[in-house]
């Protein structure tokens, strides 16, 4: 099996070919409307992954003729000051879609995520995390579902990876990632485990996927072993390695990759271990993989919401 390369899956022509998708709808919406699709973000302190995450919602949304309104909190701010930003962009008019960059500051305790997606208006819940909307998704009537899970939804069906009838596995169990997949490729009729920390025998129950989708916050995590000849296999892991004997084991003594690291002193990791590229039969590559789908799929939500909020559907 060695040496033969699996399908690279491109995240970013998917994601291009998402976003001219929905362009079409923001120019429809702006002149029925008046205004533009609103999109609220709002970040909390000075998170550098968030940062990177934030400056591209915000740069891919405004491309596409949605008005993004970032508002800034200081990382001292109290949960009082952010659910008081979020009930002013709960009863704005030009705000169709909220979203609160995830993870929250430590210190603002450790419920304070759900107490925030508790707060946001459900018809603006562009992140689908409002537990009225993981109610619906439940039961396979979403009107906004995570943009994480359903790009990888997208990169399957734009890929022609069939679902119906295939073993998914997720490893990973978020209310962000792992659960909304597992909900997602269930509507699609594929039989669905999801694994985490705490499962015995992972790699035996990984090795039998079709679909194998790994979100666990791990570099590399994901060996051969986890990984049937052929199956799928989607990386949702963004890791910042730092250091250079992880990056060594990773990608070898004279990849680009470390040399990147060299440059550097980081380099962004997958969940998914590099040497699963000789295994795999389809495989989602890190950096330009899930990643460019997320914010894809945030644009698709904001539409959405924008539309129903005018009366559409
Ligand atoms: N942090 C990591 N992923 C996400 C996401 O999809 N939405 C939000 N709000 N925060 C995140």
């Amino acid at each position: 099996m060695m040496g033969s390369m699996g399908r690279l899956l491109d995240g970013q022509a998917v994601a291009a070919a998402i976003r001219a998708d929905v362009l079409p709808g923001v120019a429809e919406f702006t002149s029925g409307a008046g205004r533009p699709p609103g999109l609220g973000i709002v970040l909390v302190g000075d998170n550098p992954a968030s940062e990177i995450y934030v400056r591209n919602k915000v740069r891919s949304g405004t491309e596409s003729g949605v008005w993004v309104d970032l508002q800034r909190l200081p990382a001292t701010a109290s949960i009082d000051d952010l659910l008081a930003v979020v009930n002013r962009l709960n009863i704005s008019e030009r705000h169709d879609g909220i979203l609160v960059q995830a993870p929250l500051p430590e210190a603002m305790g450790r419920h304070a995520a759900q107490r925030v997606f508790d707060t946001i208006d459900p018809d603006k819940d562009v992140d689908g995390f409002h537990p009225a909307n993981v109610g619906r998704l439940v039961q396979g009537r979403a009107h906004l579902a995570p943009c994480t899970p359903s790009g990888v939804i997208e990169l399957l069906d734009r890929s022609d990876i069939p679902i119906a009838r295939r073993y998914a596995v997720i490893i990973g169990r978020s209310d962000i990632v792992g659960k909304p997949m597992a909900m997602l490729l269930l509507q699609r009729d594929a039989t669905v485990t999801i694994c985490h920390s705490r499962t015995a025998d992972l790699p035996e129950v990984a090795s039998r996927a079709d679909i194998l989708v790994a979100a666990i916050g791990r570099a590399g995590f994901v060996t051969r072993d986890f990984v049937k000849p052929g199956a799928a296999v989607i990386d949702v892991g963004i890791n910042r390695v730092s250091d250079r004997a992880t990056a060594v084991s990773l990608f070898g003594p004279s990849s680009p990759r470390l040399a990147d690291f060299d440059r550097r002193g980081s380099v962004v990791a997958g969940d998914v271990h590099p040497e699963v590229a000789g295994i795999a039969g389809a495989l989602t590559p890190v950096p330009g993989g899930v990643g460019p789908l997320t914010i894809a799929m945030l644009l698709k939500n904001t539409l959405a919401a924008a539309s129903a909020r005018r009366g559409g559907r």
